[in-house]
């Protein structure tokens, strides 16, 4: 259905490995339920199967250990995204931490997902962490990213519970479909002209939000009801 407000929201998505947070969006792109166009996906590995989900003309990747440092493959791929005239950018699995210059230059309009229910269990293995520290549930969380590694302001959550028995790999798994509803219904809100962030914090329709939204099993995000 074409959108009658103008143009859609510009999105570029940034991708180191297999996609499936990113075929999440093209397929809620495809039927109607994100009003946005994919401009462009960008890569630091480029046999990583995410771009072969897009046509050749909407792939940029390098090996992003060819170059002598953090800040010179920054540089380039800030470039490509630049130049691809993004309205938000949205790292769907990208595992290459972003340099604080990369990420002033697309503040407030650059989100990520990390498989965590954060401030819990930032960076590598957050599956084996919320495992090792016996949590009751985890989760997965939509960001705002600031130059630390996964802390800026959480825009929204889903939450499963752990399993007696569950592995790093169960948990992930069960995990991957609710993250994948979590992502297409956080770029929806962002796409939408709802989101914002402000001075470390989200604004959803133009108000401070204290804690993140929560999906409900439906796929719609809701205020957190605490209590
Ligand atoms: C997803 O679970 C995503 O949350 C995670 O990597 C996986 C990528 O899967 N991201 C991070 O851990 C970022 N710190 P995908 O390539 O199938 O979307």
């Amino acid at each position: 259905m074409p959108s009658l407000s103008g143009p859609k929201p510009r999105l570029a998505v940034l991708a180191s490995g297999r996609g499936s947070n990113l075929q999440a969006l093209l397929d809620a792109i495809a039927d109607g339920r994100l009003e946005a166009e994919l401009v462009g996906v960008f890569g630091d590995r480029p046999a990583a199967p995410a771009l072969d989900r897009v046509a050749p003309a909407l792939r940029w990747s390098r090996e992003a250990r060819a170059y002598p440092d953090r800040a010179a493959f920054d540089a380039e791929l800030a470039a490509a995204v630049a130049a691809a005239e993004p309205d938000w950018v949205f790292c769907a699995g990208y595992m290459r931490i972003l340099g604080e210059a990369f990420v002033r230059r697309f503040e407030g309009r650059l989100l990520n997902v990390h498989p965590s229910l954060l401030p819990l269990h930032p960076g590598l293995h957050p599956h084996a962490q919320a495992l090792r520290a016996g949590d009751a549930e985890h989760g997965a969380s939509v960001h705002f990213v600031v130059p630390e590694v996964d802390a800026g302001a959480v825009v929204a959550q889903v939450r499963i519970p752990v399993l007696a028995g569950d592995t790093p790999q169960t948990l992930a798994a069960r995990l991957l479909p609710h993250e994948h509803r979590l992502v297409v219904a956080a770029m929806a809100l962002a796409a939408g002209g709802r989101l914002a962030e402000r001075d470390g914090q989200v604004r959803l329709d133009g108000q401070t939000l204290f804690s993140p939204l929560r999906l409900d099993s439906s796929g719609h995000l809701h205020p957190a009801v605490h209590g």
